[in-house]
């Protein structure tokens, strides 16, 4: 078979963006702004860049209004930090909260409509770990498009893109990277509608591939994201970061597990156990239903593994509540419509007369490909690598660190993205692109396997049994005893993965072939993110260990993992970066290795 595969055509281009949800269009957006005419070639795998997972975002975009007397950077920035579990780099947070407020003018002067009260202003809303003066009290700082505003920044870069020239490859995937020595020169590409492969050749390379939800039974993310970008920068040798750092929303819709904007608890819902208790007093005296996720998360999975939940009939699923009851028809109507119609569409519950049961589901990944302040990839040594860049939920700066606030990844992706293409603008000014020498090799000997391979598996058994694994044994909860299971797990299914024939062998429009090939990724990051979470014996954010509950200093760095042949997992360290707190300026001992209370 292996003879039969071949490169079918060879394209050139300025820049390859691989993922065109926000962060790679803001991205191509920045670029093609600078320098008109820059041939931009931007992958998605999904059939529109509008599919993207970013139009699902709800919630806001965190961003201190200069023109609030109450509100600061520092205050975001400490947030930020605290929020992290003392693990995002400093030096991130302090760049991206620095320019958060320019990229909501930037996405205002774009057209695009956030949400205003009546006399004109910008509305805010606050979402969990947001405080001013160091915890005091909640911050509104998150500015938004009701409950859609993924959709209104993921439609207002890819007009600003589309009007400039972009070129889009629609259901394309990105399956190898390209080197000339050490300089990423591009990658392999797989059209699914041809069935072909196409070699791109590019100035600069930038992965933009979003999440990792479908590691995992039940997530918040679209079923494209598959973690595509880090198993294949996986593959070619990087480290990924933090693996371990997984988010778990609290608030997932029970069954689906869809998305129940935290905005329901910043208008006032307030979850609720079995017997109506409004449970989070116990958790966070403090900030209740308004801790940040991974504490909330926890405190669910709490009241239901203590009989303080309630069985969902039809799923045969233990949720708690979120009473929405006492809100105003305001608020429903204009603050929350769209989460109103998920559970008016999904469950028949309507949010303003009935309780509405929540469970937590997988939602982010604060790991990623490696990258420094813009954007720029980097090795296990901390080494960028020329060429090749990475932005949005694929990879790890660290502006989150081990625990993310609401609100705070569309700052992130949006932000990162423009500085990204800022950066690959300068570093075009002197690279040229030559033929690398061995093209392809990967893919066709990956791809030619999955085509020959013969057997009595199937993929969605697979691919369910692993979802399934993972999220019992490295969810919420996890222990040496749960991972090590699920590490002999994923050895087991990835061996049986090896027995699973295709119906077709055809190339063309072979949406089990691209399914076989998305199996293998998940598969390969679960190994990481088991390996990593087994490694780290302490509790940091959203990384618990019921074996070592507490936050430990000698685990206060990041995880670098990677993966030379299946299971072959190696662990190296990458420190956090503490500059304000070095730089010794008024407050600084706010930025230190802090206690977490809220
Ligand atoms: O709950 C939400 O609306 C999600 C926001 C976010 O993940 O930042």
């Amino acid at each position: 078979m292996s003879k039969t595969l071949k490169i079918d055509s060879t394209i050139r281009c300025d820049v390859l963006i691989v993922g065109a949800g926000g962060a790679g269009l803001r991205c191509a957006a920045e670029i093609l702004e600078r320098r008109p005419g820059c041939r931009i070639i931007a992958l998605t795998k999904v059939p529109h860049p509008q599919k993207s997972h970013t139009s699902t975002a709800q919630g806001g975009l965190a961003a201190v209004d200069p023109k609030d007397p109450s509100d600061k950077n520092l205050f975001h920035m400490f947030d930020t930090w605290k929020g992290s579990d003392c693990t995002a780099d400093q030096n991130v947070i302090k760049k991206i909260s620095e320019a958060s407020w320019e990229q909501i003018v930037w996405l205002e002067n774009r057209g695009m409509h956030f949400s205003r009260d009546h006399e004109g202003r910008l509305l805010k809303r606050t979402f969990g770990g947001h405080t001013i003066r160091f915890g005091e009290s909640p911050a509104y700082r998150a500015v938004f498009e009701a409950d859609r505003t993924g959709k209104g920044i993921n439609d207002t870069c890819w007009g600003e893109t589309i009007k400039r020239g972009i070129c889009f490859m629609n259901q394309t995937i990105a399956t190898e990277l390209l080197f000339n020595g050490n300089r990423c020169v591009g990658s392999i590409v797989f059209k699914q509608k041809e069935g072909s492969f196409v070699r791109i050749l590019s100035r600069a390379t930038v992965f933009a591939t979003g999440g990792i939800g479908q590691v995992f039974k039940v997530t918040t993310n679209c079923r494209q994201n598959t973690g595509d970008g880090l198993a294949v920068a996986l593959r070619a040798g990087f480290p990924i970061m933090d693996p371990e750092a997984i988010q778990f929303h609290p608030t997932g819709i029970v069954g689906p597990g869809i998305l129940a904007s935290e905005t329901l608890r910043s208008v006032g819902g307030i979850l609720r156990n079995r017997h109506m208790e409004g449970f989070m007093e116990r958790y966070a005296p403090k900030m209740k239903d308004l801790a940040p996720r991974d504490m909330v998360a926890r405190a669910i999975e709490t009241e239901i593994r203590e009989g303080r939940g309630i069985l969902n009939p039809d799923h045969r699923i233990e949720h708690v509540w979120i009473d929405l009851r006492h809100l105003p028809h305001s608020v429903h109507e204009e603050q929350i419509p769209e989460v109103r119609g998920f559970f008016q569409k999904y469950m028949n519950i309507d949010p303003k007369t009935q309780l509405c049961p929540v469970r937590p589901s997988q939602h982010y990944h604060m790991g990623g490909i490696p990258t420094n302040e813009f954007g720029e990839v980097q090795t296990a040594f901390q080494e960028t690598v020329p060429g090749f860049f990475a932005i949005g939920e694929c990879a790890s700066a660290s502006f989150h660190g081990f625990n993310r606030l609401g609100s705070n990844s569309i700052l992130e992706l949006i932000t990162m993205g423009k500085y990204a293409g800022e950066r690959v603008l300068n570093y075009m000014e002197d690279a040229d692109t030559d033929l690398p020498d061995e093209p392809a090799e990967a893919t066709f000997s990956q791809f030619s396997r999955y085509v020959e391979n013969r057997g009595r598996e199937n993929i969605g058994k697979i691919r369910e049994e692993m979802k399934s694994l993972m999220t019992e044994n490295v969810g919420v909860f996890r222990n040496e005893e749960k991972i090590v299971r699920a590490i002999e797990g994923l050895a087991d299914l990835k061996k049986r993965a090896g027995n699973i024939p295709l119906s077709s062998e055809s190339l063309i429009m072979n949406q089990e072939l691209v399914e076989r090939w998305e199996l293998d990724n998940l598969l390969d990051l679960s190994m990481v993110i088991a390996h990593a979470s087994l490694n780290r014996r302490e509790s940091r954010g959203a990384h618990f260990r019921e074996d070592f509950p507490e936050r430990k200093d000698a685990f206060n760095h990041h995880t670098l993992a990677s993966m030379t042949e299946f299971g072959k997992v190696n662990l190296g360290k990458r420190s956090v970066n503490q500059c304000i707190f070095e730089a010794k300026e008024k407050f600084y001992e706010k930025f230190g290795i802090i206690e977490r209370r809220y």
